[in-house]
């Protein structure tokens, strides 16, 4: 899929307070620093739409994004940052999942994890909550250029292996990905475009 154009358009922490327009939208989510806003700038092919940082806890807010006129990457806070106050935390938590819960526009979330790193309880306990809440989902390794290539496909092995231990019946569908080299760009948008033509398709999204 071509991007034409890549716009910002509202952060906030209400979900009431997102675009209200039928549009389908795809959420990045994952631990803080993991490198959602990079991952949001390289299928855009924009420096600087997303805010990134190499200390975690960056992005505070829901961002909308419009692509190309009819649809959206959304952009959240990470989640496990350590440094966060608690109370900040709960609000966090809180309106991270009021979005997951009741966004009608979202339609599919994409997990981030980090390639280089085992598979993390708070994101099995993630993808757990996703499953619950019935939230389709892909999982997105992240900075596939900081290992090679057979240790990636090991650890990808290693991680679909915690996750059926975690009770999943499959592997989800995975993306390996590297924002500064561009890794997975053209995989990523062809399943957002393949997704976003059945909606298109059929006139009754929400
Ligand atoms: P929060 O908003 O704090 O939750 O972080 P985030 O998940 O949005 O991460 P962000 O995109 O800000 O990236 C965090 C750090 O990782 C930055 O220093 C990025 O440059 C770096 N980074 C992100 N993706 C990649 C990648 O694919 N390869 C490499 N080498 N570095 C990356
Ligand atoms: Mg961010």
């Amino acid at each position: 899929m071509k991007i034409n154009t890549a716009e910002f358009v509202v952060s906030n922490s209400e979900v009431a307070k997102c675009p209200n327009e039928p549009l389908p939208e795809y959420a990045f989510i994952g631990r803080s620093n993991v490198g959602k806003s990079s991952l949001i700038n390289m299928l855009t092919n924009r420096n600087s739409l997303a805010k990134t940082s190499g200390r975690p806890g960056k992005t505070q807010l829901i961002n909308h994004f419009k692509i190309n006129e009819n649809w959206y990457l959304v952009d959240l806070p990470g989640y496990g940052y350590a440094r966060v106050s608690k109370s900040t935390k709960e609000v966090f938590q809180k309106f991270i999942t009021d979005y997951f819960e009741r966004r009608e526009q979202l339609v599919c979330a994409f997990v981030l994890v980090d390639i280089r790193h085992e598979a993390q309880k708070i994101d099995l306990e993630f993808i757990n909550y996703l499953g619950e809440a019935e939230v389709p989902f892909c999982i997105i390794f992240t900075k596939a250029d900081k290992i090679s290539k057979g240790k990636a496909q090991q650890h990808i092995a290693a991680y679909q292996k915690k996750v059926i231990e975690n009770g999943w019946e499959e592997m989800p569908q995975h993306f390996v990905t590297s924002s500064t080299e561009a890794t997975g760009r053209d995989e990523v948008l062809a399943f957002i475009e393949e997704v976003n033509d059945g909606i298109f398709k059929n006139q009754g999204f929400i």
